[in-house]
């Protein structure tokens, strides 16, 4: 069975980076996903991550581009 996706709005910077660096580091059996709008901010935070399922680009205003994220 796969692991469950824990998916982080906002994970850019402030509340959002906080919760990813710590879940990622806690979290034990699950995948991230970590959203926000910032490509750059966000890859930083990656790469702070020790584990990681993915980062998505999105505009959470979009609902267009919130759907296409869901699917991916
Ligand atoms: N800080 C506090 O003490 C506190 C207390 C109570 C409640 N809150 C609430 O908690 C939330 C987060 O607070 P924060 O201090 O961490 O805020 P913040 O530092 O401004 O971070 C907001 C995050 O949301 C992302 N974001 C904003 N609009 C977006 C959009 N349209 N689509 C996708 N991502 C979007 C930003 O990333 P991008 O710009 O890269 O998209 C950023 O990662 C806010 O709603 C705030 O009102 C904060």
């Amino acid at each position: 069975m796969p692991k469950p996706v824990v998916l982080i709005t906002g994970a850019s910077q402030g509340i959002g980076e906080a919760m990813a660096k710590t879940f990622a580091k806690e979290l034990k059996g699950v995948r991230l996903a970590l959203v926000a709008r910032n490509a750059s901010n966000l890859q930083q935070v990656e790469r702070a991550c020790v584990k990681l399922g993915a980062t998505f680009v999105c505009d959470e205003s979009d609902s267009e581009a919130v759907a296409e994220m869901a699917g991916r």
